[in-house]
């Protein structure tokens, strides 16, 4: 076979990408083999306990598909998930369809040329609470927390954009490697899902080094608890079967909570740099709290009770105080930006596309989101579209698949 493929396990790849990172400088050779990195066919390897998906690092290029299942009854939507998981399995590892042994035409759109590169894809799929309605007859086996996004205060939901029986998450290195997964999945599945609403985003490279900055300006995911400590992991992320009242084929699983939060650029950009920086706790330039001076250096609240040098309405301060009792709050985000265009008003429609997955939907982000309602930071941005879902567990082999444990 002509492919070069590099089978990277997530702490493989967590780790090359730290490594990309830490080498980003601005000189020529780190700029030649950072270029040359994202070149590589790299692949996740699909099976496992987990969707690789969940603690990747996050790449360029993203597109949220909400979509909702059209196939009738249980048979339907097995058959339905066996088909994603067999597209998720072939994109991801990249190849001929003629070597997976699709022989219907056309095989593939060929977008990608006559080999399917795998170019980093990750595709992760989560289910949404309608999922759990009276069609499938799944309403005991519902994550315990799973249910529909509410309005916050200062939300400004289009509905039309928020929840969906499905979400499929896909990353890439390139755009076009996302668009080609979009098209595949959606060739397959015509008769048994309707794409509901889809969200695009893209992360920055490092501006000009570390965490990736959001279109504020600000580096964002500095402060996220390590994806490669599966201890930390396991108290964060993971769903444990059977604990909770969860259900036993939830474990390996996590909550993910999506929010668009559209920001409002051309009033943000009128203000100064310092109100800004005191709006986050952190300074724009190199992202380190305002108590320090490196990114990854700690916020030290316990010398600033008063919150003379980080405000105590500063985002990073609501979000996490770093109090007793407040450390099993920590959720594990993946911020992406998102470019819409213009809105009717002539105005840029630009934003955060949020997302965090949770152990514990409440304990987490719904907790987080509720402090968060009063912090300076909301004159500045308008939550528009998301939802809540639970990504379910990894498919283990080549006979497993996405979803299966619902019917056990
Ligand atoms: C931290 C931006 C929405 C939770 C941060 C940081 C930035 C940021 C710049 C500091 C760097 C970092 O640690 O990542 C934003 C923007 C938002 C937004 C621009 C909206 C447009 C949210 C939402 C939540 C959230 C909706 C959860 C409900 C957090 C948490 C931290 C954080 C937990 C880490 C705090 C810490 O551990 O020090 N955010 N954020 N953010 N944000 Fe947000």
């Amino acid at each position: 076979s002509s492919r070069r493929r590099f089978l990277l396990g997530v702490a493989g790849a967590a780790a090359g990408a730290a490594a990309t990172a830490a080498s980003a400088t601005i000189d020529g050779s780190a700029a030649d083999a950072a270029d040359a990195a994202t070149k590589q066919p790299a692949a996740f390897s699909f099976h496992g306990t987990h969707q690789a998906g969940v603690l990747a690092p996050v790449r360029r290029s993203t597109a949220l598909l909400a979509l909702d299942v059209t196939a009738q009854g249980v048979d339907g939507l097995k058959a339905l998930l066996q088909t994603i998981t067999e597209r998720l399995r072939f994109l991801t590892a990249g190849g001929t369809p003629q070597e997976l042994g699709i022989t219907a035409a056309p095989s593939d759109s060929g977008v990608l040329g006559p080999e399917v590169v795998a170019g980093g894809l990750t595709a992760t799929l989560a289910v949404g609470a309608s999922l759990f309605d009276e069609r499938f007859g799944l309403a005991s086996v519902k994550p315990a927390k799973l249910r529909t996004m509410e309005d916050f205060p200062n939300d400004d939901l289009d509905r039309s954009i928020c929840d969906g029986d499905l979400l499929l998450q896909f990353e890439a290195d390139d755009n076009d490697v996302v668009v080609h997964a979009v098209r595949e999945v959606l060739r397959a599945t015509r008769a048994g899902m309707q794409l509901r609403w889809r969200q695009d985003g893209f992360a920055s490279p490092p501006r000009p080094s570390g965490t990736p900055r959001n279109l504020m300006g600000f580096k964002d995911g500095t402060a996220n608890p390590d994806r490669t400590d599966a201890k930390l992991m396991d108290q964060l992320v993971w769903v444990h079967g059977g604990a909770r009242g969860e259900p036993a084929w939830a474990a390996g699983g996590s909550y993910l909570a999506v929010r668009k939060i559209r920001m409002l650029v051309e009033f943000w950009d009128r203000v100064g740099i310092e109100e800004q920086q005191q709006m986050f706790g952190r300074y724009k330039g190199n992202g380190a709290p305002l108590t320090g001076s490196a990114e990854h250096d700690d916020p030290h609240y316990e010398r600033d009770p008063n919150g003379d040098s980080i405000p105590l309405s500063a985002h990073i301060r609501v979000a996490n105080p770093r109090t007793p009792g407040t450390e099993d709050q920590r959720m594990l985000r993946r911020a992406f930006n998102y470019d819409g265009g213009v809105d009717a008003n002539g105005n840029l429609d630009q934003g955060l596309v949020f997302t965090a997955f949770n152990q514990d939907l409440e304990r987490q982000f719904v907790t987080v989101q509720k402090r968060l309602i009063d912090e300076p930071l909301v004159d500045y941005i308008s939550p528009v579209g998301g939802g809540y879902f639970f990504a379910v567990p990894g498919a283990k082999n080549s006979s497993d698949w996405l979803g299966k444990g619902l019917f056990a």
